[in-house]
């Protein structure tokens, strides 16, 4: 066998049970020195599962692992380390309060004798960061920076240990285009030097850039396993579905009535400068632009939760006055946030709770008693509606496979009867076939005469399924674009309209 072919890692018959779920049955897996291996399936078919097991996060129940050849049993976090096996979780864990460096650094802080130097770590981090041409300071604390700079440190952070065999679990999904390409800058090199890469994602279009073969699972199975270049599109979905996914962007065409919400000269900070929008009866506004365009920042000073310095804000043609999310909540706005794990989701309460406490004004009566077959009808409705995959509603949340979490996030508030959706970024990480049941129910939503403000970074979506974009740069609409003259070129036109800065030299 060539070198090339030689397989590193060898997963034979994986079977993980959690309580209620086989989450892995009988899963075989190979990964090749120096490839790019891309694992697909849809939200909870087991593709964490599998790379916990093999990078010591969880235990497998049954199976063998095989590294270099040889049967290496259980592996361990300390074992993970010493075969060269580093992951980047799908869930970024860091810890917000401590810096860039003490981040990349935890559990194996560098010291000088036997005292902690964070000069060493501070130096040591710099080089790593620079040498992958990732513009952070060291010093900055992790909580500060966006979540795609987050992201940066975390790859910066498995980079660090020298691994050979990476795991990148949907590295790119809070990225920009640039640092995607950044990304896949530092894979090919990676690639080069012969390292091995378990590449997740659900961003199929990108797949082509970087990926070798491709190992896809569906429902805790194992389904093939074959070259990137001998699979079409198509048949990949199928294989991840199981079945044809027809129309990826399930447009509907509903009459424009009148103006629902509009959004009047709304300042709030550098990233939201006289921001104005109408949103009309039937349509879904999408709101497009880069990577800190202001789009986030304009949803958070509409819902509350930073505050306005100016600019009004009208439902049903009269003014409402929001400071806080709950003043929203009230008149009947909602926000679906970014970024779940923070704004959108308690992982350590049930599913059950995480769908019924925010609607608890709806569910309970005068004297604040609880209905609880109100309650078990909207939990119901919420995960049959968007096909959540879940072993019982009293699980905690924390338990859910990345995109159904997700699908948790927007589902909460959709039980609501509220009159203004403001969807920010709604199918990160959300699979194939469930992203089109998100696009089916923002489509209910403008059928019912409710206004639908979508935010999302991906073109092709937004061209999809908005009937008119507004295009944000600098913190500024720069333009809207009606659904069908609208294209991705005349949208990156708008969205790179920055303005002539005098950018100031250092002498
Ligand atoms: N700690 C856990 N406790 C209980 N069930 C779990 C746990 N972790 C995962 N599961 C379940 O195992 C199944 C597989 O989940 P996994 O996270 O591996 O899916 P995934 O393929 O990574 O999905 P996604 O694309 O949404 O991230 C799911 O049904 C999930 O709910
Ligand atoms: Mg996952």
């Amino acid at each position: 066998m060539e070198e090339k072919e030689r397989p590193v890692v060898e997963m034979e018959h994986i079977t993980k049970i959690f309580p209620g779920v086989v989450a892995l049955d009988d899963v075989s897996f190979e990964l090749r020195k120096g490839e790019v291996m891309a694992l697909l399936g849809e939200n909870g078919a087991g593709k964490s599962t599998l790379v916990k097991i093999l990078s010591g996060v969880y235990t497998k129940d049954e199976g063998t692992i095989k590294i270099d050849g040889v049967d290496v049993g259980d592996v361990t976090p300390q074992s993970a380390r010493k075969h060269g096996i580093a992951i980047i979780h799908q869930e970024l864990n860091m810890c917000r309060h401590l810096s860039v460096a003490e981040n990349i650094f935890l559990g194996r802080e560098l010291s000088k004798h036997g005292i902690l130097s964070s000069k060493e770590m501070e130096k040591e981090a710099e080089r790593i960061l620079s040498s992958l041409k990732i513009d952070i300071s060291p010093s900055t604390i992790v909580g500060d920076l966006p979540v795609s700079k987050q992201q940066m440190v975390e790859i910066a952070k498995a980079l660090s240990t020298n691994a050979r065999i990476l795991i990148m679990d949907e590295p790119t999904s809070a990225l920009s285009d640039k640092e995607i390409n950044e990304l896949f800058r530092i894979i090919r090199d990676l690639k080069e030097h012969g390292h091995s890469i378990i590449y997740i994602s659900h961003r199929l279009e990108e797949l082509k850039h970087i990926v070798d073969r491709v190992t896809i699972m569906r429902d805790g199975h194992f389904i093939t396993r074959a070259d990137f270049s001998s699979l079409s599109m198509d048949q990949i979905i199928s294989y991840m579905v199981g079945r044809e996914i027809k129309e990826k962007f399930p447009h509907v065409e509903t009459p424009v009535g009148e103006t629902v919400f509009s959004v009047k000269n709304l300042n709030a900070g550098k990233m939201v400068r006289n921001v104005s929008f109408d949103v009309r009866k039937g349509e879904i506004l999408g709101i497009a632009g880069l990577m800190g365009a202001g789009r986030t920042e304009t949803t958070r000073a509409i819902f509350g939760v930073d505050p306005k310095e100016g600019g009004n804000i009208h439902l049903d043609g009269k003014e409402i006055v929001i400071r806080r999310p709950k003043d929203a909540i009230k008149a009947g706005v909602v926000l679906v946030p970014e970024d779940r794990k923070k704004d959108g989701l308690c992982t350590k309460l049930s599913i059950r709770e995480n769908i019924a406490l925010p609607n608890l004004d709806m569910l309970s009566d005068k004297a604040s008693v609880i209905h609880s077959r109100k309650e078990h009808k909207m939990v119901g409705d919420a995960i049959s509606s968007l096909s959540v995959k879940l072993s019982s509603a009293e699980a905690n949340a924390a338990s859910l496979s990345g995109g159904n979490q997700q699908k948790i996030v927007v589902g909460k508030w959709l039980a609501r009867r509220s009159r203004v959706v403001i969807f920010d970024e709604p199918t990160r990480g959300i699979d194939v076939a469930a992203k089109v049941e998100i696009y089916n129910l923002m489509n209910r939503l403008k059928e019912n005469g409710i206004a639908v403000v979508f935010v999302s970074s991906e073109l092709p979506e937004i061209l999809g399924m908005a009937d008119r974009i507004a295009v944000m740069c600098d913190g500024e609409i720069k333009g809207f674009l009606q659904r069908g003259e609208a294209t991705q070129e005349k949208i990156m036109a708008l969205a790179t309209q920055f303005e002539k800065k005098i950018v100031e030299v250092e002498l």
